[in-house]
């Protein structure tokens, strides 16, 4: 059974922490889904991790699809909210619900998350009325990247700090179930935490949000080098990949693979006639 929003929010209610990861394809869903993370995000992260771009600018509703349904298919038990990419909501808040609509119609999914606070509280209303749950994102939103000018810590200043504040507390009364909170400091993302009645989900904003999420790729180190400072590597995939796709070049050159155990036999009498055959060459 798959967890239920009213269920996360009574499990941040009573102090126990939310787990959630990112997820953008079948197979990784299907472990995702036992490892006891409440929620996947099938984020527009995907435009870096997956499709190699530069930013999460590109990434449309079709491709965000595309990836939603099969992370739905692989999954029973976590909550799936999908990512609103960039141009999807913020044309109108009638636009936005079309688009959340398709979503949960067409993705499977449970939930729709969109970045911005105060701004789009509108939006947020208009999708959250017609049934369609949302997750705020506040704090450093990629989609801004081009306003932004780079992905830094955000609400340094007392200024800001208190905008972020403000924008938690309005995505709250717009009907949000629970608000991201990307690269802000932890003192801040504290003080929203207990401001706001709904569950805080912090990436890179400490340790006192009632829960966590995390960009798959960089939690299990599919990209050597490079890991952001808010993320730790529980592991070094990439190495293993490597070191096995390797090991598969050197069995192959050498003759090791295929064995016999790796082989398909047939009928011996078979093979005796089909070699005594004539057989014209076209
Ligand atoms: O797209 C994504 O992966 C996200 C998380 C970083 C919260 O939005």
């Amino acid at each position: 059974m798959r967890i239920t929003i009213p269920e996360l929010q009574r499990k941040a209610r009573s102090g126990d922490k939310i787990t959630m990861i990112t997820a953008y394809d079948y197979a990784m869903a299907r472990i995702a889904d036992k490892s006891g993370v409440e929620a996947i995000l099938v984020g527009d992260s995907l435009a870096n991790t997956v499709l190699g771009y530069e930013s999460t600018v590109p990434v449309t509703m079709d491709e965000m699809l595309h990836h939603t349904r099969p992370v739905v298919r692989g999954t029973q038990n976590v909550l799936v909210v999908a990512d609103m990419p960039f141009m999807s909501y913020q044309v109108s808040p009638e636009t936005a619900h079309h688009n959340a609509g398709r979503f949960l119609q067409e993705g499977g999914a449970q939930a729709v998350k969109l970045e911005g606070g105060a701004l789009l509280a509108k939006t947020v209303w208009k999708i959250v009325q017609n049934g369609i749950p949302v997750m705020g994102h506040i704090g450093l939103t990629p989609q801004s990247i081009n306003t932004l000018g780079g992905y830094r810590v955000q609400g340094k200043s007392p200024q800001k700090a208190a905008e972020l504040l403000q924008d938690a507390i309005e995505l709250e009364r717009a009907g949000a179930f629970a608000i991201v909170l990307e690269c802000i400091p932890a003192p801040l993302a504290r003080l929203i935490t207990e401001k706001v009645n709904i569950p805080t989900i912090g990436i890179g904003a400490g340790p006192d949000c009632d829960g966590q999420v995390q960009v798959i790729h960089d939690l299990l180190g599919f990209f050597e080098g490079f890991s952001p400072k808010h993320a730790k590597k529980y592991a070094t995939v990439s190495e293993t990949i490597l070191a096995a796709l390797k090991q598969y070049v050197s069995d192959v050159s050498e003759g090791l693979f295929p064995s016999s155990e790796n082989s398909f036999d047939m009928d011996e009498g078979l093979l005796d006639a089909l070699y005594g055959a004539r057989v014209e060459k076209p």
